[in-house]
């Protein structure tokens, strides 16, 4: 791969300070040349290997061929035309592909948008519209976009919220289980019910949005007996639950939709991110009568659901058949968090190895103390495996849950060689 010799990443970070907003967060100061399956090179040969995945974008990996030809076929035919004003038939056939996929034995329908905070926004919408009711509950601890609506439904204040409030209205945040923390499930679903008695009655609530696993908040998990006992109260209030999917879909998890897992199908899901292996695309799914409650015009975008995305998504979802890439994020997800909890038993500053399918986390505290969270450590991991080329993610309402969201595509050596980098950085960041 040809190198531009003048290319340096602290020449390239002074440019990006003088030039960028700072409010645009980075997590590691390297700038990319190329990529290959989870692999990355920077613009001066260095090799990474990716346990981010472009936050949970890549469970394809990066530029798989298939994917990478399908979007450059379609760029052959066209790349715009506004689905709402000239159609193609990759958006229905994406549709369509979804509505078989989402769970629940009743007829869905879907719409398609570019980003996962616009899924988040429309998902809300088409709420509204059906209900024809404003409030909407979401949890402590959950995230769900930048946009103000969805900020509005994020329950974690720094840095996402930080001066730029207010938020819409009618938005009210209930807590989320959390066994770790000591937030029982009744505790959360009492949380509920006490909203209904000290903020809005329950008449007037058009949702829960719940996400099946915290993604930014720290990668917990969803207990199904929670989500068995909100999709209960929803019945019993006539109110909608909508599955945020952006994070935990596209077989991250092992299902196609983590959702898959409950014990209740929600009414909607949001998707984004995976689905279309790094090209903008995302969508809502869900109930075809809900689904139908906006009226003609009152849904899209301009580059919702563009041809490229859709090419890129369909491609996609034939990779995870050729693959088996569901079975892949099970064996992935045992294989990791095993060999995390055996490295726990050496290790007292991981209180906390947690996983759904390939969504992995190690939680970092001060003196096996799960209640003294160490986000300095994980800081510091998370730079040291930088320097020794693994690139890592951190999460958290505290910032100490390091996160693994590796390709499902990587081999097992490569796996093994980001463990082996990420054990010797535990062992040198704990001991410092
Ligand atoms: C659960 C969840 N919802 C919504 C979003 C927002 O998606 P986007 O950044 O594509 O707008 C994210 C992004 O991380 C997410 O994890």
């Amino acid at each position: 791969m040809h190198r531009d010799p003048h290319l340096s990443n602290s020449h390239l970070m002074t440019r990006r300070h003088a030039a960028v907003a700072r409010g645009v967060g980075q997590a590691h100061e390297i700038f990319v040349s190329h990529a290959s399956n989870a692999e990355i090179w920077d613009v001066e040969g260095r090799r990474y290997i990716d346990f981010a995945g472009g936050i949970a974008v890549l469970n394809t990996g990066h530029t798989r061929p298939e994917i990478v030809n399908a979007v450059k076929q379609q760029l052959d035919r066209f790349s715009h035309t506004c689905f709402q004003v000239l159609a193609y038939e990759s958006y229905v056939e994406l549709a369509e592909r979804l509505n078989a996929l989402a769970p629940g034995h009743f007829a869905k329908k879907s719409l398609l948008l570019s980003t996962g905070a616009e899924a988040v926004e429309n998902a809300v919408k088409i709420a509204r519209a059906y209900t024809g009711r404003g409030g909407i509950v979401a949890f402590a601890g959950g995230y769900h976009g930048r946009t103000m609506m969805t900020l509005g439904l994020t329950g974690k204040v720094a840095p996402y919220k930080t001066g730029f409030g207010p938020f819409p209205g009618e938005v009210f945040h209930a807590l989320f289980p959390n066994a770790l923390h000591g937030v029982s499930i009744d505790d959360a679903l009492r949380s509920v019910e006490q909203i209904f008695k000290n903020d809005i009655e329950a008449s007037r609530v058009a949702a829960f949005i719940v996400e099946p696993v915290q993604g930014e908040g720290g990668f917990y998990v969803a207990p199904p007996e929670f989500i068995g006992g909100l999709k209960a109260m929803a019945d019993q209030h006539g109110i909608l639950l909508i599955a945020d999917e952006v994070q935990t879909g596209a077989g991250r998890t092992g299902t196609w939709f983590a959702s898959e897992q409950w014990p209740v199908a929600p009414d909607l899901i949001t998707t984004a991110k995976s689905m279309a292996g790094g090209f903008p695309i995302s969508g809502v799914v869900g109930r075809a009568e809900v689904m139908d409650a906006p009226g003609p015009g009152g849904l899209g975008g301009t580059y919702a659901g563009s041809p490229l995305g859709c090419a890129a998504a369909l491609a996609v979802l034939r990779v995870f058949e050729s693959d088996g890439l569901l079975e892949r994020a099970k064996v992935i997800g045992a294989r990791l968090s095993n060999s995390l909890r055996h490295l726990a038993r050496t290790q007292p500053a991981i209180c906390d190895v947690r996983a759904l399918g390939a969504m992995i986390a190690l939680e970092l505290c001060k003196h096996g103390d799960a209640q003294q969270p160490d986000a300095e450590l994980a800081k510091r991991i998370v730079a040291e495996a930088a320097r020794r080329g693994l690139i890592l993610l951190s999460c958290g309402t505290s910032g100490n849950v390091i996160r693994i969201l590796v390709p499902l595509t990587a081999s097992d050596a490569l796996l093994d060689e980001g463990l082996g980098i990420l054990t010797e950085c535990l062992a040198a960041c704990s001991a410092g």
